[in-house]
C-alpha cells in the first residue's frame, strides 16, 4: 500500500457525512428527483484518477517542504453561460503566464491548480436576497439555481448538477488537450500574451520574461541539449480544484481506488472546505477527512489556533506532507495579527501543511456604484502581510489562491489601468465575486515574485 495514503481513524464512508449537520445545502424541492440525479451521477465516469490526486499530493509535499509554490487560481463561480473554448483557453493562458513569471523570477517550481472544471456551487452569507421589497432564495451557483431574479430561476433544480458534471468533463478534456498537446509548450510562451494584456505595463514586462526564456531555450539547444525529448518543456501538469460544498454531488463522485483500496473524490484533484462550512463537528469536514485527495481549508479572521489544530488533526491525523493546504483569507488590515498565532501553532505542533494566501475574500466590499469589488492595493497588502508573517515565523509562504479571469473585465479596482468604481459597470461579468482581469493578474504575479525573493 502506498505509505502516503492515510487511513481514517474512525469508521468512514462516502455517505457518513449525512449523520452530521451540513451547512449551506440547497433546499431541493423534490427529494425523489434529487435521488435520481445522484444515482445517475454515481454511474458517470470519474473526472480524475486517484493516481493523479496522489501525484498532486506528492508535489504539494515539496511545497510544504519549502521547495515549491502553489498557484491556485480561477473563477469564483463557473457558469453555464460563460462556457466556451475561448474562455477556458484564456483563463489557462493567464495562469500559465503567472506561473512563468513566478518560476522565472523566483526560481521555484510552481504547482498549477485551477479553480475550474467543477467550481459551480457557492456558499452565501444570507439564505435570501431582498430587492425592491421582493424576497427570493439566494443564488447558490449554477449547479443549484439561476442568477436571474425571479422565483422560477431561484428554485433549486438537481438536474443542474448533471449539467455541471458534463461541463466539468468537457472543460477538463480541453485543459488536458491544451496542457499536453503543445499549447502549453514553453516555446509558445509569447503566444499566451493576449493582445489587450500585451499593451499593459505588466504585459510588456511579461514579454521581456518570455524573451529571456526564448534565449535560454536557444542557449540550451546550442549547447547540444536535446530539448525535444524533455516533456517538462513541452507539457504542463495542471490540476483542478473546487470547493466541496454540495456533499450529495461529492459523495456521488467518490470512488474506491482499485490500486490502494482508498476512497477518492474523483470530481477534482483537490477539494477544499470554505470559511462557512469548516465546522469541526460538521458534515463537510466529516466528508473531507475520509477521501484520499489532497484537501484544503479556508481560514478567516475568526479562526483560532485551537480550531486550526483540531482541523489539522481531523483532516491530516497522519501528518502527511501535501495532504493539507491551509488557505488564509484574513483581510489586509488583520492578516498579520490574525495569521501569526495560527502559523505559530501549526508550526509548533509539527503539522506539515502548505500555507497559502487568498488575498481576495477578506477584502471584498460594495462600492458607491453598488458593485461588489476589491482593491488591487488591498489584495497586495494582504499578500505582503502574509509573506511578512512567514518571514518572521521562519515558515514557508507556500502559495496564493486567487480569483481571476482571462478577460478584460472591470471587477476589481486599481491596477495599472487604474480601474475606478465608476468604471466597474463597463465589464462587470462575474456571477459571484469580483475577479482580477488578466493584466491585474500578471501585475500581481510580478509583485508576488518580488515578495518571494524577499
Ligand atoms: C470562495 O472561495 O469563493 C469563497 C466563498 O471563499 P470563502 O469560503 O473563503 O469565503
Ligand atoms: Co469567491
Amino acid at each position: 500500500m502506498n505509505p502516503t495514503v492515510r487511513t481514517p481513524p474512525k469508521p468512514w464512508a462516502p455517505g457518513s457525512w449525512q449523520a452530521f449537520p451540513a451547512a449551506q445545502q440547497p433546499d431541493w424541492p423534490e427529494p425523489a428527483a434529487l435521488d435520481r440525479v445522484l444515482d445517475e451521477l454515481a454511474r458517470q465516469p470519474p473526472l480524475v484518477f486517484a493516481g493523479e490526486a496522489r501525484t498532486l499530493q506528492s508535489t504539494l509535499a515539496t511545497v510544504a517542504d519549502g521547495h515549491g509554490f502553489l498557484l491556485q487560481a480561477g473563477d469564483c463561480a463557473e457558469t453555464f453561460d460563460a462556457f466556451s473554448a475561448d474562455s477556458i483557453r484564456d483563463k489557462l493562458k493567464v495562469i500559465l503566464q503567472m506561473a512563468v513569471i513566478l518560476t522565472y523570477g523566483a526560481g521555484l517550481p510552481v504547482v498549477k491548480v485551477g479553480r475550474i472544471a467543477g467550481q459551480f456551487a457557492k456558499p452565501r452569507s444570507l439564505p435570501s436576497e431582498l430587492v425592491d421589497g421582493v424576497d427570493l432564495p439566494v443564488y447558490r451557483g449554477d449547479m443549484v439555481n439561476e442568477l436571474g431574479f425571479d422565483l422560477d430561476a431561484r428554485r433549486p433544480d438537481p438536474a443542474r448538477m448533471l449539467r455541471a458534471y458534463h461541463q466539468s468533463s468537457a472543460t477538463l478534456n480541453l485543459l488536458r488537450a491544451f496542457t499536453k498537446g503543445g499549447f502549453a509548450d514553453l516555446n509558445q510562451v509569447h503566444s499566451w500574451n493576449q493582445e489587450f494584456v500585451a499593451r499593459s505595463p505588466s504585459g510588456r514586462r511579461y514579454d521581456a520574461v518570455a524573451d529571456g526564456i526564448d534565449r535560454a531555450l536557444r542557449f540550451m539547444a546550442a549547447c547540444g541539449i536535446d530539448l525535444t525529448a524533455s516533456s517538462v518543456i513541452h507539457q504542463v501538469d495542471f490540476y483542478t480544484s473546487h470547493e466541496a460544498l454540495l456533499l450529495g454531488y461529492e459523495e456521488a463522485m467518490t470512488r474506491r481506488d482499485s490500486l490502494t483500496g482508498c476512497w477518492y473524490d474523483c470530481s477534482a484533484h483537490l477539494l477544499w472546505v470554505g470559511e462557512r462550512t469548516r465546522q469541526l463537528d460538521g458534515a463537510h469536514l466529516e466528508f473531507l477527512r475520509g477521501i484520499g485527495n489532497p484537501v484544503g481549508a479556508k481560514l478567516g479572521p475568526g479562526a483560532t489556533p485551537d480550531d486550526v489544530l483540531a482541523l489539522c488533526d481531523l483532516l491530516d491525523p497522519g501528518r502527511v506532507p501535501g495532504r493539507l493546504t491551509l488557505v488564509a483569507r484574513m483581510g489586509a488590515s488583520r492578516v498579520e495579527e490574525r495569521l501569526a498565532p495560527l502559523v505559530r501553532a501549526v508550526r509548533d505542533a509539527g503539522h506539515p501543511v502548505v500555507w497559502a494566501c487568498d488575498p481576495m475574500h477578506g477584502n471584498t466590499f460594495v462600492g458607491p456604484s453598488g458593485h461588489k469589488t476589491r482593491r488591487f492595493d488591498d489584495v497586495m497588502a494582504e499578500l505582503a502581510g502574509f509573506f511578512a508573517v512567514h518571514r518572521s515565523e521562519g515558515t514557508h509562504p507556500g502559495g496564493i489562491h486567487v480569483e481571476l479571469t482571462g478577460e478584460d473585465v472591470t471587477e476589481c479596482l486599481g491596477g495599472a489601468d487604474e480601474i475606478e468604481d465608476g468604471h466597474l459597470h463597463r465589464r462587470y461579468e462575474t456571477a459571484c465575486d469580483p475577479r482580477l482581469n488578466a493584466s491585474q493578474a500578471l501585475e500581481l504575479a510580478f509583485q508576488v515574485t518580488e515578495l518571494l525573493r524577499g
